[in-house]
């Protein structure tokens, strides 16, 4: 079975981030987005991901390499010379996916996070019987969505992208499941899925929606990125709760790669997560934070609400928080205080930045 990930966007909402690598290899919870996604479609049954790139492809190809043999898939690059939108890279892919015209094929959004019901998806696919599935979550503020409105056993009636006003608080998820002839709707130019061809679809009363159990959430924005990393790590408590850490100084969830170490007297959590090679220094308070791989916290630095890009350098008693993001390779003072600073990648910062701003 296949699978196409639509990893095309530029990613500019999760910059500073992004300038360093493109938003799918950005790491979720310790691990690529993409690559928590792919692992859930392997589980699945499938064998054969299409990732419909736009551009950096050569970062992605270089990364996923790895993964292919780890997993022991075929993970093919779709390389588009101009973006072709959310519908485009289907046309593109087109031979591949008619490899097996049988069989349904999944889509994927590349930058959201939920449990991945794959399965549940198959089977209420092949109960419905028609030509897409697409899975629905229910949010809090929907205009920033693709908003569904279906009926009790899941037909889609109308399905309107971003509306202006209040349609329904049941959401696009952006997971979807269909047979191979949606392909005879899209053409290989720039299109989008979400405003062409579902209301096409809903029309003829070929979408269906399922609700998503559990939780979901779209990453590609810091202040989402947070709010899915404590959702991810709750998750993970109640399915694999031995992966989070026991440290004394951890309270509530935390996950801290193997190669990181964490002084005296810490309080680290909840729901942080600190990637590899990090050193956190003696007194450092951290709460829903993530700290990237090769980072440094010095000693009594206290962060919250917060992401901290690859090998950066934070000096002591610094206060972070307001959803700051570093970059990667930024360094920080003694003494700060950052609130809502977006710090661009190799700054070093020596002002305190006490209102949000974007540090060039
Ligand atoms: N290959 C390719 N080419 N991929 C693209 C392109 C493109 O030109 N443009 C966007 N993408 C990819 C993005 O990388 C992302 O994975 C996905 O398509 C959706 O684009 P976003 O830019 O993240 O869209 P959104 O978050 O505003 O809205 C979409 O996702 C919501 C759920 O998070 C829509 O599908 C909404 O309907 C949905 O509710
Ligand atoms: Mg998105």
């Amino acid at each position: 079975m296949k699978a196409l990930i639509l990893v095309g966007g530029f990613g500019t909402r999760l910059r500073p981030l992004t300038l360093s690598l493109p938003k799918p290899l950005v790491e979720f919870c310790n691990k690529p987005t993409v690559v928590h996604q792919i692992e859930a479609l392997v589980e699945a049954g499938v064998d054969h991901v299409i990732l419909g790139v736009g551009y950096r492809a050569d970062i992605m190809e270089t990364e996923l390499k790895k993964h292919e043999e780890r997993l022991g898939i075929k993970i093919s690059l779709s390389y588009e010379d101009e973006p072709l939108g959310t519908a485009g890279p289907l046309a593109l892919a087109r031979e591949m996916l008619l490899e097996n015209p049988e069989k349904p094929f999944f889509v994927l959004n590349a930058d959201v996070v939920c449990g991945y019901p794959f399965k549940n998806m198959l089977d209420f696919h092949s109960k419905h019987g028609c030509e897409g599935t697409i899975c629905v979550t229910k949010v809090e503020e929907p205009s920033r969505y693709g908003v569904v409105v279906y009926a009790d056993d899941g037909k889609i009636d109308r399905f309107v992208e971003k509306p202006s006003s209040f349609v329904s608080n049941k959401i696009n998820a952006g997971l979807y499941l269909f047979n191979t002839t949606i392909l005879e709707r899209i053409e290989l130019k720039p299109t989008s899925i979400e405003k062409k061809i579902f209301p096409e679809m809903c029309k003829e009363a070929e979408l269906y929606a399922m609700e998503l159990p559990g939780y979901w959430m779209d990453v590609g924005q810091p202040k989402d990125f947070v709010i899915g990393s404590s959702l991810y790590l709750d998750h993970v408590s109640r399915t694999k709760p031995e992966i989070l850490c026991k440290n004394q100084s951890c309270l509530g969830n935390v996950l801290v790669d193997k190669s990181a170490t964490i002084g005296r007297n810490c309080q680290i959590g909840p729901d942080v997560v600190i990637g590899p090679d990090c050193v956190i220094e003696d007194g450092v308070c951290l709460q829903k934070t993530t700290v990237m791989q090769g980072c440094r916290i010095g000693s009594h630095t206290w962060i919250n609400n917060s992401i901290v890009g690859w090998r950066c350098k934070i000096g002591k008693w610094v206060r972070m928080e307001g959803v700051s993001v570093l970059g990667e390779d930024v360094t920080i003072r003694d003494e700060l205080y950052i609130n809502g600073g977006r710090i661009l990648p190799h700054k070093e910062i020596g002002d305190s930045i006490p209102n949000p701003a974007i540090i060039m």
